[in-house]
């Protein structure tokens, strides 16, 4: 059997491509599932410090694969919402909670499930060929794995419904416009500019990249006073480590800094 998702190193980098071209890399529950093992695995090594999640083919992904979640919902309320809808919100959950930075790079449609893992990734950049949407309406169902939270708090709550009840897909050029993605660039180029921006994150200490990505993440779904705290306990982390030492004093040096995760 092939593999659903492949995976892919360069130097610190890990590499994910969704990889059921036939299925417009529709995420079934294998897929889903063997997604969640690669973030554990990429968790544990501490040399990967970035992960970049793409689809191979036409598209990023065409979202949940409808043939099997049906099976799921013809059985009822219980099984459809155990295999199906938790399962992708825990994958998306544990993408947009993840310490290393997960960039998506969209090279094509980004659907449903596929638009809700973008959503959920800490980045994102798309190829012009992108397209994101909503298509759920027409299967007479909501947006499973956390669209209706996460899009209108990415874009606001008009323009988020307007995808999920039109169902109609917006364009890469929209998307960024709207701050679904923030940057396009020409398809041939889309994974060496993920990689590139990658490399430009990693640069830095880890512990201080881990503390921005929760700091942000955590604080962006809570009333400001609660982010503010969030705020200074992720500071608080960053206060006695060896990196803030070594950043304060490769500026005051003038040199570049060397960080070393400690
Ligand atoms: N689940 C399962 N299979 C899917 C899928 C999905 N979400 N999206 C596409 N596929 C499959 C198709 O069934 C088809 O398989 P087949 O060749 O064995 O028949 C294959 O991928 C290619 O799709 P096709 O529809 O022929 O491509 P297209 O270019 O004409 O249309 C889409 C592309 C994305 C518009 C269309 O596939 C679509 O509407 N997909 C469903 C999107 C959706 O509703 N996602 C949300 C699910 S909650």
């Amino acid at each position: 059997m092939t593999d659903s998702v492949l995976y892919d190193e360069d130097g610190s980098i890990a590499l994910l491509t969704l990889n059921r071209p036939d299925k417009l890399n529709a995420l079934d529950y294998a897929t889903v599932d063997a997604l969640a093992q690669h973030l554990d695995a990429i968790e544990d090594c501490a040399d990967l410090r970035a992960v970049i999640l793409t689809g191979k083919g036409r598209a990023f992904s065409a979202g949940a694969d409808i043939a099997e979640f049906a099976g799921s919902m013809q059985r009822g309320v219980e099984p459809a919402l155990k295999e199906f809808l938790k399962r992708g919100q825990a994958l998306t959950a544990r993408i947009e909670s993840f310490g290393k930075p997960v960039i998506a790079a969209v090279n094509g449609m980004a659907f449903g499930g596929g638009c809700e893992v973008v959503e959920a990734c800490a980045m994102a950049v798309a190829s012009e060929r992108a397209l994101f949407g909503k298509p759920e309406i027409k299967l007479g169902i909501t947006p499973t794995f956390g669209g209706t939270q996460r899009l209108p708090r990415l874009i606001g709550r008009k323009r988020a419904l307007k995808m999920i009840l039109t169902g109609d897909p917006i364009t890469a050029a929209d998307a960024a416009e709207l701050g679904l993605v923030s940057d396009v660039v020409r398809h041939s180029q889309l994974l060496s500019h993920a990689r590139n921006l990658a490399h430009r994150v990693v640069a830095w200490s880890p512990i201080a990249i881990t503390a921005c990505l929760r700091s942000v993440t955590r604080g962006v779904n809570v009333p400001i006073d609660e982010g503010l705290a969030i705020e200074a306990s992720q500071f608080a982390v960053t206060v006695p480590t060896q990196d803030s030492r070594e950043g304060i004093a490769a500026f005051l040096e003038k040199r570049a800094p060397r960080f070393r995760g400690v």
